[in-house]
């Protein structure tokens, strides 16, 4: 079974999730896209989306689901998402993608954050995969000094504007044993829009796509 075959599996395992007449928070990446293609078969049911991202957008309108912004709606059943790693405490690193500013906002919104990941995404110890954070461009250099500070080796991600216009640096070689402390002391750098670590808001359900099939976990 290839990677995207778990994705997929993971992915069409949401729409057991959404229930008639709601409105949908809808992730970014690939097995996301997985995800929206399942939610087209269920589109006459549900409301609409709200969407983490323009990538998102574009395709869900694309087939016919009507995307809300998220000042119109008050709260979310459900947000499913991917993740580029998943501990065993629901911590994760988001951001791959580029898009974890809107991906955090729509999370907060949301009342249960569903996972969909295939099983490579699972680690005991979150950051081999180098941990993205949204800087607001002149403050590039400066944050970049902070993260060595905390440990890291910031990379800036060339060629990359997020949908908010900012850049994004890729902070490799942390080991992340307390990732709501680091998630609190890198937001609070002047200058950080978001980091990349979903702990304080972590995942309630995960769905890990694997050739036995999909996993459910529940916190
Ligand atoms: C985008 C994200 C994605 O959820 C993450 O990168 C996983 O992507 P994929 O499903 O393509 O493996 O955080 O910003």
């Amino acid at each position: 079974m290839t990677q995207d075959e778990m994705k997929k599996a993971a992915g069409w395992a949401a729409l057991d999730y959404v229930t008639k007449g709601s409105i949908v928070g809808v992730g970014t990446g690939s097995t996301v896209n997985h995800f929206i293609d399942a939610l087209a078969t269920r589109k006459e049911e549900i409301k609409g989306a709200v969407s983490s991202s323009v990538a998102s957008t574009q395709r869900l309108e694309a087939i016919g689901i009507p995307v809300f912004d998220a000042n119109e709606v008050s709260a979310l059943d459900i947000y499913v998402d991917g993740a580029d790693e998943i501990n065993p405490d629901f911590d994760m690193i988001k951001g791959g993608g580029a898009a974890l500013t809107r991906e955090k906002i729509v999370a907060a919104i949301a009342k249960k954050f569903i996972c969909i990941v295939d099983n490579t995404k699972e680690v005991d110890v979150l950051g081999a995969f180098p941990l993205p954070v949204e800087v607001i461009p002149m403050a590039r250099s400066f944050i970049g000094r902070e993260l060595v500070k905390l440990g890291g080796d910031p990379v800036y991600r060339e060629g990359v504007i997020t949908d908010n216009g900012n850049i994004i640096l890729d902070v490799h070689n942390l080991k992340i044993t307390d990732a709501k402390d680091l998630e609190s002391k890198i937001n609070a750098l002047p200058g950080v829009v978001t980091v990349g670590l979903f702990a304080q808001r972590g995942a309630d359900v995960l769905l890990v796509g694997s050739p036995d099939g999909v996993k459910t976990v529940t916190k």
